[in-house]
């Protein structure tokens, strides 16, 4: 794999920003900024070899500063929802930024998705990575203790875009990092994923109240619209009569991973049958958000090459801890202990149908 690098621009306040370009030699080709962390393009190979960008995205570093969808971008100090912005840890209790109504969503009002990384390029093995490290001071966005987080980014001989996150605080706090990049397998310019099929290797999920916070209850998927332990097109029951996918206008929910934290086994894919591209995800962590873009047509999202993205433009999967999990003593824990490495892996690993 080789790494090269370019500027790529200025932000508002003057901070020079680059891209990183990570290449394999089968094809696969990925741009990221230390602006965000953000994965602003990503070329896959489809069943004929033709290769297209296949990540929903910006042309400017100034879009990526302003409020959005979070396009393509790392997400923290803790990514999805906390309920009331509020948590108690060591029976203090921490405010947390209500940048979602009374909920705290993806790290506040300034997240780790609009703050500039320190990169730099390291040899893994042989491999080269990118590695983006931030210094999240105490007290941003509410949370407690200094973290310092390291995300490595690489592309393997395997076709794998793999992400490996790491932090380490000076006090107990809770950590939550993810990817939230939004796929479209036929192209981030080709319409909508609804015809896309996806499997979730998940026999539970957790319910949310209006607001999207879980309930606590991890409610069996079994007989419902929520169950895609089958492969099945996102279309089939995005719009199903069940109250969970109403709420949302579509999926936006965790799942239970049946995966345990093993990352040889499969969490979750999704095919793309025009296209022919097969997209993999293997984590360590125990949720994936399944996103299918509902909201994108809030505010009007002007893409890359001037293409206005839609509702369902592109789908997330957000490897992650499960929502809300710092006010949630039966989910897993969180808590990231003073001095303790917090550390997780992602990788989408992508081929074509033959
Ligand atoms: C996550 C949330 C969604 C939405 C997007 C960002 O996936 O679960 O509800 O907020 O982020 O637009």
């Amino acid at each position: 794999m080789s790494i090269t690098k370019r500027f790529y621009g200025n932000t508002a306040d003057g901070t020079a920003v680059d891209i990183f370009t990570l290449k394999n030699s089968k094809g696969i080709t990925a741009e990221i900024t230390n602006f965000g962390g953000v994965i602003v393009s990503l070329m896959v190979p489809d069943k004929n070899g033709k290769v297209e960008d296949i990540v929903l995205g910006f042309d400017k570093l100034a879009d990526y500063e302003k409020k959005g969808p979070y396009l393509g971008a790392a997400i923290g100090r803790y990514a999805n929802r906390i309920g009331g912005a509020a948590f108690e840890l060591n029976g203090i209790q921490y405010k947390v930024d209500n940048n979602e109504g009374e909920n705290h969503l993806h790290g506040g009002f300034k997240g780790f998705d609009k703050v500039v990384w320190q990169a730099e390029v390291v040899n893994n093995n042989g491999t080269e990575a990118l590695e983006l490290t931030y210094r999240s001071k105490e007290g941003e966005g509410g949370y407690p203790g200094n973290l310092d987080v390291k995300i490595t980014y690489s592309i393997t001989e395997d076709n794998e875009l793999r992400i490996d996150y790491h932090a380490v605080s000076d006090k107990d706090t809770v950590v939550n990092l993810t990817n939230h990049s939004y796929f479209n397998l036929s192209g981030h310019n080709s319409g909508d994923i609804l015809g896309h099929k996806v499997m979730l290797n998940a026999d539970k999920f957790t319910p949310t109240d209006k607001a999207s916070i879980p309930t606590g209850e991890l409610a069996d998927v079994k007989g419902t619209p929520m169950d895609f332990t089958i492969m099945k097109p996102v279309e089939q029951d995005i719009h199903a009569d069940f109250q969970q996918i109403q709420n949302t206008k579509g999926f936006d929910h965790n799942w239970v991973l049946n995966t345990n934290g093993n990352l040889k086994e499969k969490a979750a894919e999704v095919v793309d049958e025009n296209s022919g591209r097969v997209m993999e995800v293997y984590t360590t962590k125990p949720g994936v958000q399944l996103y299918t873009g509902n909201f994108l047509e809030e505010s009007p999202v002007v893409g890359k090459g001037g293409y206005v993205y839609r509702n369902h433009s592109g789908l997330c999967l957000e490897t992650q801890y499960f929502p809300d999990s710092p006010n949630k003593n039966n989910f897993p824990s969180a808590v990231l202990k003073a001095g303790d490495e917090y550390k997780h892996t992602t990788i989408y690993k992508f081929s074509v149908i033959d």
